[in-house]
């Protein structure tokens, strides 16, 4: 995710400033910038990583003692120096960064394009800088209100005038953003380690909320202007410590990361009614009309969540949808044709079998989605049509927020195919859009109650084998829980359909051998009970996941972990959640590193 360091003081800004956009580089970012304020605001930004940007400084130096700058990591428009921040107004006396993603851009942008605005880059972010400059009336944080008033989405937005030249004026929603106090000196920044070995000292901007810094320190107000009065926080972190926000490990991190993964993923893009608007999504009605066969390719998680894709796609289009692992697709001679619908699935976007296999779809004349967590990765590249999941960059190489926003973004295209075919009606689609809409807040209830999954992880820990079951959709999550066990745990783990159990692999269940099964389709709920029991009738040790309504399965598991009761179809976004933290705490138990998992790399760009 994008980082964003602001600095008024006593020193020289530009040095502090790149200096804090290094430290929060394990962020992710392709563009970095800065603008320094004097006799004027200058602005020097760049295409690719931080040394660069140091670089053009060194040829181009800024002087001046007030200065913001940011590490982008794209959502709206390719990476480029163009659209790297900071942005400006047209005068260039307002400048702009931004975290977020501001969900009623397009209105926005041909609102101030019809009032004559030439905007230069492809961001939501200069929008912002527009809106500040029209809201002016000599008092920066008023104009910035007026402007975020206007603005719907997610922003840590941070403001600099050269009408007022010794502040910096910073507002919240979502995003993160905190200050550092200094002495006679003040840091902005969207992570505490940005600065953490220049001061200790913090205050948490929340959501809705308005800062302004000068060199005497920082004034939060309400984002309608009522007083806050927020207590410093003094951090005794190292810096390991604050890069992972406190967490121990990135994986958890990334876990606790998601209800708000789910709301950016959603964002801008799904209408109460369910209504959908997939920015680089281009294909018509008519080619959703005559599509006859869905395809979807990836590799392990990606993968898994392809298994939950054809699902989707299949109650929802009714269509054929064909999930085929990329490595095994390549060499299937898939029978892909003209008018089918290629997805393929890759957080990275790099990993080389699935770029192979949506080539070979491409080449058989398929249309191809690419869905990806990386804007302008090489998978996009060769897309016809792209959603983005907007996870912000994933670092433990066990993929958890990804997955979820890869399940998000399956939903609102099934809502897009399935509304054009006319396969579901608009009150159907209106539930979905309901459900999804919950789904952030259920998300954030399970991960609040986690104690029941750490006392699992402790009743499960010292077994030998695992066993994932479920049918459907409960099996698709089945499949990622294991993964997900055996990558970090190196436990041995299998997943398989509840009811295939009896057809080998019940030999391998004796006593205490755990088996967890997740259950919660209610259209099959009786015939996987029927698989539990074969399990307790072995002595095996069941553990399940199941909605928190379900009366009856304390009768049949020894461990229940509860999940909010969602729209059957949406159950696997809250059923992999207690999966993830499962996996997680059993390896903890177990003693291993976590993020880097032994053997495996991030991304997987060798076939
Ligand atoms: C899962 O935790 C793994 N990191 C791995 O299975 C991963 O999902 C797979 O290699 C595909 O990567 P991609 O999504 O970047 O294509």
């Amino acid at each position: 995710m994008c980082g964003i360091m602001g600095y008024v003081g006593p020193q020289q800004a530009a040095p502090i400033i790149i200096d804090g956009l290094k430290r929060l580089e394990y962020r992710g970012y392709d563009s970095a910038g800065i603008a320094v304020a004097n006799s004027r605001i200058d602005v020097r930004k760049s295409e690719g990583k931080i040394v660069r940007l140091a670089a053009l400084l060194d040829r181009e130096p800024l002087e001046g003692t007030v200065g913001i700058g940011h590490t982008r990591w794209a959502t709206h428009g390719k990476p480029s120096d163009l659209n790297a921040h900071p942005h400006t107004d047209p005068t260039g006396s307002f400048v702009v960064v931004h975290n977020g993603i501001i969900e009623n851009f397009q209105t926005l942008r041909e609102e101030l394009e019809s009032g004559g605005a030439a905007l230069t880059s492809e961001t939501d972010t200069e929008i912002l800088a527009h809106l500040v400059a029209e809201e002016y009336d000599g008092d920066l944080a008023a104009a910035v209100r007026r402007a975020v008033e206007r603005a719907e989405g997610a922003y840590a937005l941070v403001v600099m005038t050269i009408n007022e030249p010794r502040k910096i004026v910073a507002v919240r929603k979502i995003s993160p953003l905190i200050v550092g106090l200094g002495d006679g000196e003040t840091f902005l920044a969207s992570d505490i380690p940005a600065v953490l070995h220049r001061t200790r000292d913090f205050l948490i901007v929340e959501d809705d909320e308005l800062v302004t810094i000068t060199e005497d320190g920082a004034v939060i107000e309400t984002i309608d202007g009522g007083v806050v009065d927020r207590d410093v926080m003094h951090i005794d972190w190292d810096a390991e410590q604050a890069e992972k926000g406190g967490f121990e490990h990135f994986m958890l991190k990334e876990i606790y990361e998601q209800p708000a993964v789910i709301t950016e993923t959603l964002g801008g893009r799904l209408g109460e009614d369910g209504t959908t608007w997939l920015e680089d999504v281009e294909f018509d009605d008519a080619f959703v009309r005559d599509l006859e066969t869905v395809w979807i390719t990836a590799c392990g998680t990606a993968y898994h969540a392809g298994l939950v894709g054809r699902e989707i796609f299949q109650r929802v289009l009714r269509l054929p949808t064909i999930v085929e692992y990329a490595h095994e697709m390549r060499y299937a001679d898939p029978m892909i044709k003209r008018g089918d619908l290629t997805i393929a699935i890759s957080q990275s976007g790099e990993t080389a079998d699935t770029l192979a296999a949506a080539r070979l779809a491409a080449e058989r004349g398929s249309r191809m989605l690419a869905l990806t967590n990386v804007v302008a990765s090489t998978l996009s590249r060769y897309a016809d049509d792209i959603l983005y999941t907007r996870a912000g960059p994933e670092i433990s190489v066990a993929s958890t927020k990804a997955y979820l926003a890869m399940l998000i973004g399956q939903y609102l295209l099934a809502l897009r195919l399935g509304t054009a075919r006319g396969s579901i009606d608009r009150e159907r689609a209106t539930e979905i859009a309901r459900g999804l809409n919950r789904l952030p807040a259920q998300v954030e209830e399970i991960l609040e109650h986690d104690q029941a999954i750490v006392d699992a992880a402790g009743a499960i820990v010292d077994a030998d084998d695992i066993y994932f079951i479920g049918r459907g959709l409960d099996y698709a999550v089945a499949m990622e829980g294991s993964l997900k066990l055996k990558e970090i745990s190196y436990l041995h783990s299998e997943a398989m359909p509840a009811g295939e159990l009896k057809h080998g692999t019940l030999a391998l269940i004796t006593d205490d051998v755990p088996v967890v099964v997740v259950v919660t389709q209610r259209a099959t709920y009786d015939k996987t009970i029927s698989a539990v029991q074969e399990v307790k009738a072995r002595g095996g040790k069941v553990v399940a996941v199941a909605y928190d309504t379900d009366t009856e399965i304390e009768k049949f598991a020894e461990i229940v972990l509860r999940i909010p009761e969602t729209d059957d179809l949406l159950a696997p976004v809250n059923a992999a959640v207690p999966l993830q933290l499962l996996a997680y705490h059993v390896a903890k138990l177990r003693g291993h590193g976590i993020d880097q998992p032994r053997n495996l790399a991030k991304s997987v760009t060798v076939e």
